[in-house]
């Protein structure tokens, strides 16, 4: 059974479809999330996580003198839980060297685009799916990959599309691409537990 943690800053709609889908979903039998770790006490995801009885701890970079100490109380809490693939949900922070080298090509992330295209620094929620619709694309759609030191730069793993209609405003795109991200992860952790990279 693969040991999965999940970081988040947000609602958390992303960690709850990886949860069902460990319960009821393609991950039946192939995985349980075992921890979630937020940077902000305030994040409804960690609402989910105490629903669903899963340990969630907030690690707040406020409290920490620098970017290494804050990352490597992540990375305790991550060993000390055994866990083997980490997924960004939503974390709006850039994860750091040493938990990238530590779980490279088991540390993924879900993007709403569909990359290379509107992805980047500076590139997330609303302000994707607005310069989608200004960029009059046909279509549009979510990406999970893996995580590299650059924004958004690691080999897809799985991509889904959904089409952009003229009329469709930013919240129509976000609406349609939210919905497909919640079936792209759990098939691309699903990918990687069954073709684990070299
Ligand atoms: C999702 O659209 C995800 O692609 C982006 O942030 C949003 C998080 O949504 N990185 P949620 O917190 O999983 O509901």
């Amino acid at each position: 059974m693969m040991r999965l943690a999940v970081l988040v800053s947000g609602g958390g709609s992303n960690m709850q479809s990886i949860i069902d889908s460990t319960k009821t979903g393609i991950l039946k039998g192939l995985a349980q999330v075992v921890l979630v770790i937020s940077n902000n006490p305030n994040a409804y995801a960690l609402k989910r996580a105490k629903n669903e009885n899963i340990k969630s701890v907030c690690v707040e970079r406020k409290n920490f003198n620098d970017e290494k100490s804050f990352n490597n109380v992540m990375l305790e809490e991550l060993k000390n839980a055994d866990v083997g693939i980490v997924c960004l949900a939503g974390y709006m922070r850039m994860v750091g060297h040493e938990i990238i080298k530590t779980y490279h090509g088991r540390l993924l992330n879900i993007h709403p685009a569909l990359l290379p295209k509107f992805g980047g620094k500076g590139m997330y929620g609303h302000r994707v799916h607005e310069a989608v619709v200004k960029a009059k694309e046909s279509k549009s759609g979510a990406t999970v990959h893996f995580v590299e030191e650059e924004y958004d730069t690691g080999e897809v793993i799985v991509q889904q599309e959904v089409e952009v209609l003229k009329a469709d405003t930013s919240q129509d795109v976000a609406k349609k691409v939210l919905a497909v991200e919640h079936l792209v992860y759990p098939k691309a952790i699903k990918k990687v537990i069954e073709f684990p990279s070299k």
